[in-house]
């Protein structure tokens, strides 16, 4: 009878939290994360496959599949054994459907709905671009809103409003590269390995920003959109210019380098002009966002994505003291299943859960 009395109250108290299991294979990261009520996270995997797309130069789809094929089960396994979860103590799964690479995609949606089917846990569709959101809101659950969201990764850069959690309103967004595309294709010109966002990042803190003269992109139509391909023709137009090809090549040579070897691999001269690269996507971004937080007559700025973790950005957005700029902690900028599970917290409480003909889409919007 004692015995009987504790199993309830046992069931009692794990009912009165909220599990989800986050999955997320929309790109290059195999991930799975356990969070508890939509803010604590007990484990939060991340299988990265930069040494497999590195060669590349970018992320091969095929590729990615394989390794997502590979790594689900033994991620998903990691995430519940070092969250002390096992499968019927979950509330539910939730799983990006998109937007991403369809093959990706595929991999985290399958697994997900055998998952719930087998285990019968509820089953919930997250969209990447609301996870990065949620990658921010997870740690500070005091911003208000109405805000502004400045999502910028491999993939995407998008400014939302946000009126309130699920309710978004697409401001602007780019009109050929995302931001952290026009890093990976400048890096891969130059010789540096994939993804470029870091070490352009850290390298361009040894050069001088003023430079390289870059002319910020004009929009015609909507003023709140972003433009980055003339910035990446404009350094394909200095390389040509200053005849780069011996220290791209010796770049490309090294083996397993530290930051240290970049260094000294790179010439003051190609310092500056990633100094002078770097502050431009920058000012690309923030002026526009500020623009748009006077029109709106918002103070709060949630930045998201991979780029979001970029040294110059975060000192930038720093100095604009009329506004309160939020980024995600280090290992939440770039993918991982934490923010998933973050982002299907709100649709639990409404009971919005997928049926098991959940498809992925690979072009989802948020607004
Ligand atoms: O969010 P994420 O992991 O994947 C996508 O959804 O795309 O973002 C990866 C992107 C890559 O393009 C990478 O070069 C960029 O984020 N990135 C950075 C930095 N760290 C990662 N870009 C600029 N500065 C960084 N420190
Ligand atoms: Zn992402």
């Amino acid at each position: 009878m004692g015995d009987q009395l504790f199993r309830q109250l046992i069931i009692k108290i794990r009912d009165l939290q909220t599990l989800i299991l986050g999955i997320e294979s929309s790109c290059d990261e195999t991930a799975a994360a356990v969070v508890a009520n939509g803010q604590e996270i007990r484990s939060s995997i991340v299988a990265s496959q930069l040494d497999v797309h590195a060669k590349y130069g970018g992320v091969v789809p095929e590729l990615a599949s394989r390794e997502h094929l590979r790594a689900i089960v033994p991620v998903v396994r990691q995430a519940l054994e070092l969250a002390g979860a096992s499968l019927p103590d979950l509330s539910a799964v939730a799983v990006t459907v998109g937007p991403g690479l369809v093959g990706s995609l595929l991999v985290g949606v399958t697994y997900a709905k055998a998952l719930c089917f087998a285990c019968k846990i509820p089953l919930i569709a997250a969209n990447h671009v609301e996870g990065h959101i949620h990658s921010v809101l997870l740690e500070n659950p005091e911003i208000a809103f109405p805000a502004l969201a400045l999502v910028v990764s491999g993939g995407h850069t998008h400014l939302f409003e946000v009126r309130e959690i699920g309710d978004y309103r697409l401001l602007g967004k780019t009109r050929d590269d995302a931001a952290g595309e026009a890093y990976d294709k400048v890096a891969k010109l130059l010789g540096y390995g994939y993804p470029g966002g870091p070490i352009i990042d850290r390298l361009a803190a040894f050069g001088n920003p003023r430079a390289v003269k870059f002319t910020l992109a004009k929009m015609k139509g909507n003023e709140l959109d972003f433009s980055f391909s003339g910035l990446k023709t404009a350094v394909l137009r200095w390389t040509e210019k200053n005849d780069i090809a011996d220290e791209v090549a010796r770049r490309k040579q090294l083996q397993n380098p530290r930051f240290e070897d970049w260094l000294a691999a790179t010439p003051q001269r190609t310092l500056d002009l990633l100094a002078s690269f770097q502050a431009t996507v920058i000012q690309e971004l923030l002026r526009r966002t500020v623009v748009s937080a006077e029109q709106l007559g918002v103070e709060s700025v949630i930045v998201a994505g991979g780029v979001a973790s970029n040294r110059g950005l975060r000192d930038q957005a720093a100095s604009e003291k009329s506004l309160s700029f939020y980024f995600p902690s280090p290992g939440l900028a770039t993918d991982n299943a934490a923010m998933i599970a973050a982002a299907a917290f709100p649709k639990f409480q409404r009971r919005e859960f997928a049926g098991f003909e959940l498809k992925a889409q690979a072009s989802l919007v948020l607004a």
